[in-house]
Parts: structure tokens; sequence; C-alpha cells
């Protein structure tokens, strides 16, 4: 499915590759939705639990689901302009959770990353293009969250459970990209993981540091190939796994 917006750090071109892996569960949990790629290219699982600490991620996906109809039927202004992207962001963090506030915030920010102010420009074409009605059915049976990943996992933890995460990567926390980022710990990370009934899949760069750290799980290596006009990419990242 097309994303609702896109971001850093988003899996949408790996959604494939690492659904893949995925094995039979009836709970479905990201821990870090960011965009949601894996979430709505996955087929739907009996109970998907959506969960990321940025409460913009939470607005839109809590939003979608909840007030598409409103959503769909109003004409909206996206043209870019910063003095009304400053007073949205001051809005929301009063605690305004408005759906609109929140895409605009993320359409205008670097790498829509919500942090600072970047003018997405399409010519002279400011129409939305999302139809918010298209994800109704992908919605059902979802519980949208804005916790920590900790206590997402403590919560859903179960045998039938497969958990899929994709936190911000040991380089990503170096330059603290995230707004919110939770004070996220490797070390902290992989004694949850050491000790929950269920599977999961994590997704990390590969570096010393996530290496050694997890050197006790799976540590797949996947290989992602990029074909853009100009070269070919190729990036590897860990799918790590208990399975
Ligand atoms: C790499 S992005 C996820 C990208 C996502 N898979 C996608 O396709 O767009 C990491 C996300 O983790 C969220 N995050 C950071 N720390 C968190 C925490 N402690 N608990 C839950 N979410 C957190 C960030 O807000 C960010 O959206």
């Amino acid at each position: 499915m097309k994303l609702i917006f896109s971001r850093f750090g988003g899996k949408f071109k790996k959604s494939k590759e690492i659904i893949s892996h995925f094995t039979n569960h009836k709970i479905y949990v990201e821990c870090f939705l960011g965009s949601g790629a894996i979430f709505l290219n996955k087929d739907s699982s009996e109970l998907s639990v959506l969960n990321d600490l940025d409460p913009l991620i939470y607005n839109i996906f809590k939003g979608a689901k909840e007030n598409y109809e409103i959503f769909d039927n109003t004409e909206w202004d996206w043209k870019p302009n910063k003095e009304k992207w400053i007073q949205f962001k001051k809005d929301l963090s009063n605690g305004d959770t408005d759906l609109y506030k929140s895409i605009y915030i993320i359409y205008h920010s670097w790498s829509g990353l919500g942090s600072n102010f970047t003018a997405t420009r399409w010519g002279d074409n400011y129409n939305y293009k999302r139809v918010l009605s298209d994800y109704i059915e992908k919605f059902k049976n979802t519980e949208i969250h804005k916790k920590d990943y900790l206590d997402i996992i403590d919560k859903y933890d179960s045998e039938d459970t497969l958990f899929y995460l994709d936190p911000p990567y040991d380089v990503a926390l170096k330059k603290n990209y995230y707004e919110y980022q939770g004070g996220i710990n490797f070390i902290e990370m992989r004694d949850k993981l050491k000790n929950i009934k269920g599977k999961f899949f994590l997704s990390l760069d590969i570096t010393p540091l996530t290496t050694e750290i997890f050197k006790e799980f799976n540590l797949n290596e996947i290989i992602f190939k990029y074909d853009t006009r100009k070269h070919n990419k190729i990036v590897k990242e860990y799918l790590i796994t208990n399975i």
C-alpha cells in the first residue's frame, strides 16, 4: 500500500524483503512504527499493535483510523508557510492532536522528521493525494499507542506474538536524528528480547557495537539493492531474530 507520509529511516523499499522472513503469528507488534511501511505492506493479523513515541506519528495513525471521513471531505491548504508551521508545532506541544496539522508538519519538515521546517515543493500542485478511507480495511483490528517500546513488549508478549523492531540505528542515535528517542539503550533492548515468549525481528545497522551486543541471536545479514537512474546502490543491514 502507499504510505500516508514518508520519513527518514523508512522501510518502504525494504519492506518486501523484511516481511518475507516473518513467521506465522496471531499478534503483530510494530514497536517503532515511523511511516508504518512494514505494517501497511504485510498481511493483516488477528491483532496489530502500532506504536511510536513520536506524537506526530500517533496523531496521524489514530486520526487516519478514526477521523478519515472528515479529513477526506475537507479541502486542506498544503502550501508551505513557515509561520503556520511554527504555530502548528506550538499547538501540538500544547496538547492539540489535530490530524491535518500533524501531516502538515511532517510534510514540510526536513526528511519528514517533523523537527525543522523545510518547504516541500510540488510546483503549483499542493493537493494532498492520500485518501484516508482507502486504509479502513487495513486499520481493522489495530491498537495504536504512543509509548516507550519496552512497555509495549511487556504488554503484548505471548507465544503468538511477532515483534518487529526498527529502532533508530546506532548511527542515527549518535547523531540525535529523532526528536523522540526515549533513551534507547541496545544492551537494555537485548536483555528485554532475551526473555520474551514471542518471536522478534530487529532491523539494525551493522556496526562493531551492534555486532557485539546482539551476538547471542541470529544475525542475518540482509542485502538491499537499489537501482536508481544514476547508480546501483547496495546496502547491507542486520535482521536480527530469535528464530
Ligand atoms: C527508524 S524509525 C522507524 C521507521 C519505520 N520502520 C518506517 O518504515 O518508517 C524509528 C522510529 O522509532 C521511534 N522511537 C524512537 N524511540 C522510541 C522509543 N523509545 N519507543 C518507541 N518509539 C521510539 C521514532 O519516533 C521513529 O519514528
